[in-house]
């Protein structure tokens, strides 16, 4: 057997096809939104990778931290054989894990982006000849078919993300990832925390403005995939704090009245001078919350790691009633 294979379960036009019914969706709605999964183009991608360098961004430095402290600890708890990776990118962080696991046989990174899946998966076969990595080309919050490789598995959702799914999406989510665990199986969740508003704040709005830059990218994929005529410069980013639900909202506010063709939707939307897009929201959490969501899910909190200053934290979670691990 090879020891890369991709397997695509969205069909080649699926991205398209998605594209086009939350655009349509998304800016008829009153109040207008747009989900947060099209900002990674490659231009977006890149503003993220440059996001988590920035001073202000401390997710991806404090998760990686929690990583390298705790990898041997998650690798006590769960002696994988399988690694499955949901929204794996660009998979640096994962190292820390696939490193801290001996019993590793095969990797199975799922990303919407198959040419992410190609580097990555590639350049950890330089390093790890002996796994074999099974690339999943789907959309996480889709239904999720895993390929058949030994168990343990141990799911692994870094980064925070599913801080950007809203309350019922995240049910949703977590209830399939459940589908897809069997007894002895685990799944490690990254989940960004309640803290200091200015803190948050700024993590979303940094003084370079490339959080900035990173939100009006989405504008410039809709003039790519759909021939819009949106100017990014006639909107202002905006970040604020929402106390009621716990998150970070992103918007763009239109800086002007204004009118954007969308030709492929043969749609024209109208922005009022102020008017906004909600773009992103980016929930954080706390313990009683996650394991709350999990248990609705039928899945139970076993550990729960976090930095010293209590910024991000690490959830391991198994099935109800399975035994300890
Ligand atoms: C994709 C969850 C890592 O919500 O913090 C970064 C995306 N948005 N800055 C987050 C993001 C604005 C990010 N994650």
């Amino acid at each position: 057997m090879s020891p890369f294979a991709l397997t695509r379960t969205l069909p080649a036009d699926a991205t398209a096809a998605a594209l086009r019914t939350d655009v349509s969706a998304g800016l008829t709605a009153e109040p207008k939104w747009l989900p947060p999964k099209w900002f990674y183009d490659a231009r977006g991608s890149e503003l993220f990778e440059e996001i988590t360098r920035l001073p202000e961004y401390y997710p991806t430095r404090t998760e990686r931290e929690i990583l390298a402290v705790r990898a041997q600890e998650i690798a006590a708890a769960i002696d994988a054989r399988t690694l499955v990776e949901l929204g794996s990118g660009s998979s640096e962080k994962t190292r820390l894990l696939l490193d801290a696991l001996p019993k590793l046989q095969a990797y199975v990174p799922v990303d919407v982006s198959a040419s992410a899946l190609e580097l990555a998966g590639h350049a950890l076969l330089a390093e790890r000849p002996e796994l074999s990595v099974h690339a999943l080309v789907a959309d996480f919050q889709q239904v999720l078919a895993l390929p058949d490789t030994p168990g343990p598995r141990l799911l692994v959702f870094l980064g925070g993300t599913i801080g950007n799914l809203l309350p019922d999406e995240r049910a949703h989510f977590l209830a399939s990832v459940r589908s897809l665990l069997a007894p002895g199986d685990a799944l490690l969740l990254g989940t960004d925390l309640v803290k200091y508003e200015q803190t948050l704040v700024a993590a979303y709005d940094d003084a370079a403005g490339v959080t900035a830059e990173f939100n009006k990218n989405v504008l410039s994929v809709l003039n790519r995939e759909l021939g819009a005529d949106f100017h990014p410069a006639d909107f202002d980013h905006v970040a604020r704090w929402n106390p009621e639900h716990e998150w970070i909202e992103m918007r763009l506010r239109a800086r002007a009245a204004l009118t954007a063709k969308i030709p492929a939707l043969d749609l024209a939307v109208s922005f009022e001078a102020g008017e906004e897009v909600r773009t992103e929201v980016s929930a954080k959490f706390r313990r009683a919350g996650v394991s709350a969501e999990l248990a609705a899910a039928g899945l139970t909190l076993r550990h729960w790691w976090t930095d010293s200053a209590d910024r991000f934290a690490l959830s391991l979670a198994t099935l109800q009633g399975a035994p300890t691990p």
